[in-house]
C-alpha cells in the first residue's frame, strides 16, 4: 500500500484538485514531472457518488486516495483489473476496525500530525467495543457509524457528526432506537432528557462546547457508564469547586463508600439541573427522615438561600431607581458584583454543608443588599428635599406674574 504512496497522492490531487485549488498546486509544485505523467486515477472515474463526499474530507485533505483503503489498482480503468490485488472490497464493521487502526494506531504515522494512537485501545476498553470485538456482534458502532466512511471531518469541523453540537445526535442515531435498545434492557430517553438538561441548554442553544455533550461524561471510544463511586470526579472534572466542597462535606464520603450515586443523587445524570432554591429542603427528605438534624439543615439551608435571592432582587431594584433619578451606581455595582459572587459560594457550600460558611455568606449578602437599599432611600428623600427646594422658587416666579400683571393694569388705566 506503501509504495507509490506519492504518486498515488499526486493522482489523487490531480483528479480530486479541480475544487481543491490550493493544495494541487502546492504538491503539484513539489513534484511537477510526475503529476503531469500521471493524472487519471481510476477508481474515481467509476465511482463517481463518492469522489464527491470524500474529497471533502480531512484524509482526502492528506493525498490519501480510495485504494489506500480499499487496495485495487487505481490506475487501472477496468473493473476487473482495479479491482484486484490487495483489492478488500467492502470492509465488514470488524475489518474496519483493523483498517483505521493501521494508520490510526501507528505512532509513526499520527505523531506529525499531534494525534494520539489510543483510540481502538480505548475502543477494546468500551461496552461497544466489548460487544463488537469481544462477542462479534454488529449491533455495535463501529469507527464508521460515528465518522462516516468517506466524509471524515476532524472535531473542530461544524459538520463533522463527531463535532460537539452534533456528537448527542449521532449517539441517539442507536440509543434512541426502541428495538435495539430493548435487547439489552437500555431505556431511549438519554437523548431527550439531555436536550432539556442544563447541560444541554446550554450546548444547543447557549453554544457553550465547555458544556458536556454524551461523550464529556463518557468519553467518546472509551464509552461506559461511570461506576457509582467515579460519578463525582466525572463531574468534577468541570465543577472543580463544587466537587471539592463536596469530598469535603459528609455526602462525599458517603459517595467514596458507594452510599450515594455522587452529583446525580440530587442532580440527575441526563436530565441534571440546578436543585430549585424553594426545593432544597424536599430535596433532603427523600434520603433523610423528617426529624433528623440532616433534614433540618436542608430547612435552614433553603432559608437562607431564599432570602439570600430575595436580598439580590430587592438590591437590584434599588439600583435600577437610582439610574432613573440620575445617580452615579458604577461603585453599588461593584457592591452588587460581590453579593453575587458571595451568593453563587453559597450555592458551592450546599455541597459541603458547612452551616457556618453558609450563615456567613447569607449574612454578608444580606448586608450589602441593606446598604444598597439604605443608598436608594437617601436618594428618594433628597429627591423630595429637591422638590421642597423648588417650593420658594415658584412662589417668587407666580408673585411676579401677578406684580407684572397689577402693573399693567395700572398702565392701561
Ligand atoms: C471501470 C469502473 C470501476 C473502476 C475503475 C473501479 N470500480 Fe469499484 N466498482 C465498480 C462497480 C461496477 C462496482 C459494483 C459491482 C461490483 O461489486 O463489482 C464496484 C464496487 C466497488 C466496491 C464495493 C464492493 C462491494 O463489496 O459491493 C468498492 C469498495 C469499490 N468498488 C472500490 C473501488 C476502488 C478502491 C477502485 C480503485 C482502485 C475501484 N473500485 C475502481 C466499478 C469500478
Ligand atoms: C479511510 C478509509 C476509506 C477511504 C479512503 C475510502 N473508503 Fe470506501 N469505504 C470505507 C469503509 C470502512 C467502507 C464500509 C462501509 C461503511 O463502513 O460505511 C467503505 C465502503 C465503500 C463502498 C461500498 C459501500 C457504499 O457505501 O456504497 C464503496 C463503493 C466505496 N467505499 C468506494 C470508495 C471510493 C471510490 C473511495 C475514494 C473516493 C473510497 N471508498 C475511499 C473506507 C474508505
Ligand atoms: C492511510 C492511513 C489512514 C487510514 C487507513 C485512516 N486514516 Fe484517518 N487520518 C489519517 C491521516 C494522515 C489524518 C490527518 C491528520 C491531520 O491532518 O490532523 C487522518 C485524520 C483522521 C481524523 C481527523 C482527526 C483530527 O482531529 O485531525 C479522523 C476522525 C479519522 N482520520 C478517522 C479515521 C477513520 C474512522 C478511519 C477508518 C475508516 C481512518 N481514519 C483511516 C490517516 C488514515
Ligand atoms: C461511539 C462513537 C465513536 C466511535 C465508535 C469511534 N469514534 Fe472516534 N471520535 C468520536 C468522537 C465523539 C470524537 C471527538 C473527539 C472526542 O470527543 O474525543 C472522536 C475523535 C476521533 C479522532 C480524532 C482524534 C481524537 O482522538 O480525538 C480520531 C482519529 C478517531 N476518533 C478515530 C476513531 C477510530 C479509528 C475509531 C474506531 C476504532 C473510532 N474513532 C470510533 C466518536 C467515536
Ligand atoms: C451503531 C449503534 C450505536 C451508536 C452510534 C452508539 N451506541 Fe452506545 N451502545 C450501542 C449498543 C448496541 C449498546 C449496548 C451494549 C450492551 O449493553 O451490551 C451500547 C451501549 C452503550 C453504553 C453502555 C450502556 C450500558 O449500561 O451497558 C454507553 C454508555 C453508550 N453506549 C454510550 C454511547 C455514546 C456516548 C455514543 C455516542 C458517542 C454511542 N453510545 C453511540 C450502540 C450504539
Ligand atoms: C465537560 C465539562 C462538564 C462536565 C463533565 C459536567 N458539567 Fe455540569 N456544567 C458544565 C457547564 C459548562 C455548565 C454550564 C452550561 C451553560 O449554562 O452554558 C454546566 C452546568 C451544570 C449545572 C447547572 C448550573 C447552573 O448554574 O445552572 C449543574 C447542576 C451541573 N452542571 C451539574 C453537573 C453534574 C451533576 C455533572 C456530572 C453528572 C456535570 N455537571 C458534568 C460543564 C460540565
Ligand atoms: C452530565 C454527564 C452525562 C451526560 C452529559 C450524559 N450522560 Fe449518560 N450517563 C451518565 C451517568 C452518570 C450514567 C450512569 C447512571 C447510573 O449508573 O445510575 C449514565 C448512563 C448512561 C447509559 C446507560 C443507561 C442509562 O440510561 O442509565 C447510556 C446508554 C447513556 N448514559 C447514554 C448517554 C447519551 C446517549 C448521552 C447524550 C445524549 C449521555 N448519556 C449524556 C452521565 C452522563
Ligand atoms: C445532596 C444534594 C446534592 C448533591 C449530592 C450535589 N448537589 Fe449540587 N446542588 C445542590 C443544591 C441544593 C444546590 C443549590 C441550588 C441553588 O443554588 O438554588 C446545588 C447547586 C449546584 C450547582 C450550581 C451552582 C454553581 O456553583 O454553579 C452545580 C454546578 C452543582 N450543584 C454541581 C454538583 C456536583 C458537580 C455535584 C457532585 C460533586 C453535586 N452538585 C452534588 C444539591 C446537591
Ligand atoms: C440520595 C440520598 C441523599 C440525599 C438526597 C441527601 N442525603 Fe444527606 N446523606 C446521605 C447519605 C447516604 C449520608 C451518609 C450516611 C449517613 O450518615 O446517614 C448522608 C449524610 C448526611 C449528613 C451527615 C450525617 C447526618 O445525618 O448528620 C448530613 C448533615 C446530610 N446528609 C445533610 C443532607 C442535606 C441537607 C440534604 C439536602 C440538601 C441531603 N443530606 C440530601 C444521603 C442523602
Amino acid at each position: 500500500m506503501k509504495r507509490g504512496w506519492i504518486a498515488v497522492a499526486v493522482a489523487t490531487v490531480a483528479v480530486f484538485g479541480e475544487s481543491r485549488g490550493a493544495f494541487s498546486i502546492t504538491v503539484q509544485d513539489a513534484q511537477p514531472q510526475v503529476a503531469a505523467a500521471d493524472s487519471v486515477y481510476g477508481c474515481v472515474l467509476c465511482h463517481a457518488d463518492k469522489r464527491k463526499a470524500f474529497i471533502e474530507g480531512i484524509h482526502s485533505e492528506r493525498g490519501i486516495g480510495c485504494h489506500d483503503c480499499h487496495g485495487g489498482d487505481p490506475a487501472s480503468l477496468e473493473t476487473s483489473t482495479a479491482h484486484t490485488g490487495t483489492y478488500i472490497g467492502t470492509p465488514d464493521k470488524l475489518a474496519t476496525v483493523e483498517l483505521c487502526g493501521s494508520c490510526h494506531s501507528d505512532p509513526d504515522r499520527m505523531r506529525q500530525y499531534g494525534l494520539h494512537v489510543g483510540q481502538i485501545a480505548e475502543f477494546r476498553t468500551s461496552r461497544h467495543g466489548q460487544l463488537l470485538l469481544g462477542e462479534r456482534n454488529t449491533d455495535a458502532p463501529t469507527c464508521t457509524d460515528c465518522h462516516d466512511a468517506h466524509t471524515i471531518l476532524t472535531p473542530d469541523n461544524a459538520r463533522s457528526r463527531v463535532h460537539p453540537a452534533n456528537i448527542p445526535g449521532t449517539c441517539a442515531d442507536c440509543h434512541q432506537d426502541e428495538s435495539l435498545m430493548a435487547k439489552y434492557g437500555l431505556t431511549t430517553d438519554q437523548f431527550e432528557l439531555y436536550r432539556e438538561s442544563a447541560h444541554g441548554v446550554g450546548l444547543f442553544e447557549g453554544q457553550n462546547f465547555a458544556s458536556p455533550s454524551c461523550v464529556g461524561c463518557h468519553g467518546s471510544h472509551a464509552a461506559l457508564p461511570p461506576q457509582v463511586t467515579e460519578i463525582a470526579n466525572v463531574c468534577g472534572q468541570c465543577h472543580v469547586l463544587v466537587r471539592r466542597a463536596f469530598d469535603d462535606g459528609p455526602h462525599g464520603v458517603a459517595a467514596q463508600a458507594g452510599a450515594l450515586p455522587g452529583c446525580t443523587a440530587c442532580h440527575s445524570n441526563h436530565q441534571t439541573e440546578r436543585v430549585p432554591s424553594d426545593a432544597i429542603a424536599e430535596t433532603c427528605l427523600e434520603c433523610h427522615d423528617a426529624e433528623s438534624r440532616a433534614a433540618q439543615l436542608g430547612v435552614e439551608a433553603e432559608e437562607l438561600i431564599v432570602a439570600a435571592e430575595n436580598d439580590l432582587q430587592t438590591a437590584d431594584e434599588a439600583i435600577g431607581e437610582l439610574v432613573v433619578a440620575g445617580w452615579q451606581v458604577s461603585d453599588l455595582r461593584l457592591r452588587y458584583q460581590t453579593a453575587l459572587t458571595d451568593y453563587l459560594q453559597i450555592a458551592e457550600f450546599q455541597h459541603s454543608l458547612d452551616v457556618e460558611q453558609l450563615e456567613d455568606l447569607g449574612r454578608r449578602v444580606g448586608s450589602i443588599s441593606r446598604d444598597i437599599r439604605a443608598t436608594a432611600e437617601v436618594s428618594a428623600e433628597q429627591r423630595w428635599e429637591h422638590k421642597l427646594l423648588l417650593v420658594p422658587v415658584w412662589f417668587l416666579t407666580l408673585s411676579a406674574i401677578v406684580l407684572g400683571w397689577f402693573k399693567l393694569r395700572s398702565l392701561k388705566e
